[in-house]
């Protein structure tokens, strides 16, 4: 069952390659520990065994054959099983759950990306057990080019073996950051785009800010 309760928190991750919402999700859940907040976070593709099979097969650059619509299922694969295993279960139980990328990065990566039409991207995600939506979605926007040289420079977030999406040309990335800010436009009041610019406790305070803000109308969890 892919169902959320009313005044749910489900808070999504969101933005390019090397735009650093890996390392901000992990500041806010830390940010979360410390003041005694219970949370859920968990990633796609993954958090779940079968989603982390999943994530070794598309995020493997030795898979440089693999076809848009193979991959854009495959994402699909992982999430049915992530809603329905973990998301789903730990929001009917009242927690918040953090998600690093969910449908959005489809969207971006394979819609704007890759270009398949954005319709049937949406459409599949109409089948019962893929419709859940977010509450909120943090946007980290940065430029493409600066994104990528930190991507391609970083040593510690992301392992050798997942860089399939890094090797993609710039053209590639310009389109994803466009298409991601083009949702943003089109969904305002679920979006915070955050300017990824300036340092990680830069970045992290604004974060810490809309999230407050998200709270006091929505109600922090016991
Ligand atoms: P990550 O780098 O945030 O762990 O994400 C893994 C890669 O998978 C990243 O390059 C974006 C890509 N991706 C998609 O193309 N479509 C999706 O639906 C998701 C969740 C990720």
């Amino acid at each position: 069952m892919s169902t959320k309760p009313p005044n749910s928190r489900f808070i999504t991750f969101e933005g390019i390659e090397g735009s650093g919402k890996t390392t901000q999700i992990q500041m806010l859940s830390n940010h979360f520990e410390e003041r005694g907040i219970d949370h859920l976070l968990t990633r796609e593709p993954g958090g779940t065994p079968i989603g982390d099979q999943i994530r070794k097969l598309v995020l493997n650059p030795g898979n440089a054959a693999m076809t848009p619509t193979c991959e854009l299922l495959l994402y699909a694969a992982a999430r049915a099983q992530h809603i329905e295993q973990v998301i789903s279960p730990a929001l009917l139980a009242g927690r918040l759950v953090l998600c690093d990328r969910f449908k959005d990065a489809t969207m971006a990566y394979q819609g704007f990306g890759r270009g398949i039409r954005l319709d049937v991207v949406d459409a599949l995600h109409g089948l019962e057990t893929l419709s859940i939506q977010p509450d909120l979605t943090f946007l980290f926007d940065i430029e493409a080019g600066v994104a990528l040289l930190r991507a391609r420079t970083r040593d510690h977030t992301k392992s050798r073996d997942e860089t399939r999406f890094e090797q993609e040309a710039l053209e590639f990335h310009e389109r994803v950051r466009s298409g991601y800010l083009e949702m943003a436009r089109q969904e305002p009041g679920r979006f915070v785009v955050v300017d990824a610019r300036g340092t990680v406790e830069e970045v992290h305070h604004r974060v810490v800010e809309a999230m407050d803000r998200f709270l006091s109308t929505r109600g922090a969890p016991e």
